[in-house]
């Protein structure tokens, strides 16, 4: 969940570092650091790496000094490593560059922002890590599971720490290594992954190898390439599209070492040269930069009609009634054997699933289940070489699910990854693959991926029915219609956003709020819950309108009665439906308790206006779709929400975009 850019080069590597942790900061912000080779001579008024990090020189009292093996250390005559970290933000590493005064050409050099696991954030856990001459520097993201008994054995043999993180051990151990073999700075790397477990991916530099980086991966991503000015590589392709297109990616414990001339080596885990495909990334810098938004969450928000457009370019065959999905290689004969389609998802994307659900049981007549990953992995599930799983993942990264897709094929299962991110590690994973068309997100709350997700997933519930004779042209070339309504029903709700903003300023002081729907505006309402508390930080809670009564509305305060105040804020997705009059008076219940209701409803509703003053009104279209449209206005409300509560929308507290440990 880190983020790990480096870069070695003919140009300062300065910049290259610092934009593209700012690039990555999405991937975690509780500090950040970065460790630079030191070609030119060290100026006057700069730090080595030793006295920058916070407790060092207090560990050297109080543990056993390391004696490096004679001759073990290649550093001999290099100048060493400078090391800057600080507790904060990227832009708190920067200042601390500025007043360090670096001159000089720093060609080679690895950064780090971190989400913490291990340690709380502080300088002495942030990244860079380095073994006890310091002459070797390394950034992780991921956990090392064996840590603890890599750190005992480690200080057994005379080695300090300074931190408590994982990563310091992977420092240590490659000194270790690199004594065994001196100027051997891959191998030494490479026996050191060999002693590994978990997850991990690595950068690493060596005062006694300039213009030299080790980089490495295990269930952790990390994508490198060759650029104009030298070599890159960073845990995700932000960090890189400003530098090249043609990426590639490493699979499990591989190595490369970047040649500052631009030139990569690959290696195997055995050290033998490989030499992997590149991939090209099809997302442009526009996608990484805010193009005049507020924040990234209210761009995306803002890029959704083109996401649905793109989405459905491409997927109709008109002429045969047929939804086109030639990524699928699944005969007709494998679809209609399935016996069931089981959903595995985390956060949002497990919100979009849910939606699946229901319109494959609806229209292909399949049993579905939906799962969160985190569950699905530690169970013994029930899966068949008929059974068909959907693997759900905007990032392509997220640990459990990568498990639990894992577990499914190790089951015989089918697995079909949906996923926004060409070469991610569950596009390896999967049998097949069907990409998203969200392009590049960063705000940390999904939105636009999650209208991918649903649309792709309405398209394929669909393709399924037809595939499996539950469907006929008509229904197809109809939904398709509908469908291509959507962006410009889309823009229409982002054109007038008064009354959304009136409704969260209304509720932006509430402790609490409560999300009611029923089918999927349930599902809608989930999503929505979900978006509120992670950014605004308020309290929010979903649920199936009809359960309201077994629970749930005991949460009403009844001070509301009297005091609009007082009112419990609710909102109920109310939208046309088969159970529109269920709804009513589910919303009638909670005006009752003297709840502050705001109803999401179809554009020409009276009904709903003479319940109440809180109406956001979004433009018709068939229920199956209105999850689409209903959560454009959700979205915005969380947005405006923590906007008013002073949150930071793009980076909320404690979250991180891709959950790559579990
Ligand atoms: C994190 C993000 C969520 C996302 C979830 C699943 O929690 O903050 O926005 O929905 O991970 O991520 P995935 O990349 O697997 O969809």
């Amino acid at each position: 969940m880190c983020g790990i850019v480096a870069f070695t080069g003919n140009k300062d590597a300065v910049p290259v570092l610092l934009g593209g942790l700012f690039r990555l900061e999405y991937r975690g912000y509780d500090s950040a650091g970065i460790a630079l080779q030191n070609i030119c001579a060290a100026p006057a008024n700069t730090i080595p790496a030793g006295d920058l990090q916070a407790g060092r020189a207090q560990a050297a009292q109080t543990q056993p000094a390391h004696q490096p093996q004679p001759g073990g250390s290649q550093a001999v005559g290099h100048p060493p490593l400078h090391i800057i970290k600080r507790v904060g933000k990227v832009a708190e590493l920067r200042k601390a560059l500025e007043d360090a005064h670096l001159s000089g050409a720093f060609y080679t050099g690895i950064g780090h922002t971190r989400w913490a696991t291990h340690g709380a954030p502080s300088e002495a856990n942030a990244h860079p890590h380095c073994d006890c001459s310091q002459t070797i520097a390394v950034v992780h993201n991921g956990i090392i599971e064996n840590y603890a008994q890599l750190r005992q054995e480690l200080q057994g043999a005379g080695h300090r720490f300074v931190s408590q993180t994982d990563t310091e051990v992977v420092a240590h151990l490659i000194e270790q290594e690199y004594q065994v073999a001196p100027g051997k700075l891959m191998q030494a790397v490479r026996r050191t992954v060999a002693r590994l477990s978990g997850s991990f991916a690595l950068a690493i530099c060596h005062s006694a190898h300039p213009g030299q980086l080790v980089v490495t991966r295990n269930d952790s991503p990390l994508a490198l390439g060759t650029c104009p000015d030298g070599a890159i590589a960073a845990s995700d392709t932000p960090a890189l599209i400003e530098h090249t297109r043609q990426v590639y990616y490493l699979n499990d414990r591989d190595l490369a070492v970047l040649h500052q001339n631009g030139h990569i080596e690959f290696f195997d885990p055995a050290g033998t040269p490989s030499t992997p495909t590149a991939v090209t990334i099809e997302w442009d810098l526009e996608d990484a930069q805010r193009g005049g938004y507020a924040d990234f969450m209210l761009k995306e928000i803002s890029e959704q009609p083109r996401v649905i457009k793109d989405t459905l370019a491409g997927r109709l065959d008109a002429s045969q009634g047929r939804l086109l999905f030639e990524e699928l290689a699944l005969s007709h004969q494998e679809l209609a054997a399935a016996d069931r389609v089981v959903i595995v998802a985390c956060g949002t994307s497990y919100h979009a699933g849910l939606i699946g659900k229901d319109l494959i049981e609806t229209w292909a007549r399949l049993p579905v289940e939906v799962e969160v990953s985190s569950e699905f992995r530690y169970r013994n599930p029930l899966l068949t070489p008929q059974s068909l799983v959907i693997a759900i993942s905007q990032s392509g990264e997220t640990a459990d699910t990568l498990e639990a897709v894992k577990l499914a094929r190790r089951a015989g299962a089918h697995v079909i990854a949906l996923t926004n991110v060409v070469g991610s590690r569950i596009t390896m994973e999967a049998n097949e693959v069907i990409l998203i068309k969200a392009h590049l997100e960063i705000a940390v709350a999904a939105t636009k991926s999650f209208l991918a997700q649903v649309a792709l997933l309405t398209l394929l519930a669909m393709h399924l029915a037809r595939q499996r004779g539950q469907a006929c042209d008509k229904q197809v070339l109809d939904l398709y219609r509908h469908m291509q309504q959507l962006p410009i029903q889309i823009s229409e709700i982002l054109a007038n956003t008064t009354s959304i903003e009136r409704c969260a300023q209304e509720c932006s002081h509430a402790q609490t709020a409560l999300f009611i729907g029923r089918g999927v505006g349930a599902t809608t309402c989930y999503e929505g819950a979900l978006k509120l508390k992670e950014i605004s930080y308020l309290h929010a809670e979903a649920f199936a309108a009809g359960e309201i009564k077994h629970g749930p509305i005991a949460l009403i305060n009844p001070d509301g009665l009297a005091d609009p105040a007082a009112q419990t804020p609710v909102i109920a997705v109310a939208c046309k439906s088969a159970t529109y009059d269920k709804m009513l008076a589910n919303i009638e219940e909670m005006l009752a308790r003297g709840a502050k209701v705001i109803a999401l409803a179809t554009v020409g509703d009276a009904r709903i206006s003479e319940l109440t003053p809180h109406v956001i009104f979004i433009p018709e279209t068939p229920e199956c779709l209105s999850p689409i449209l209903a959560s454009v206005p959700l979205q915005l409300f969380a947005r405006f929400i923590a906007v008013a509560r002073g949150a930071n929308v793009d980076q909320p507290r404690n979250l991180a975009k891709s959950v790559t440990v579990e």
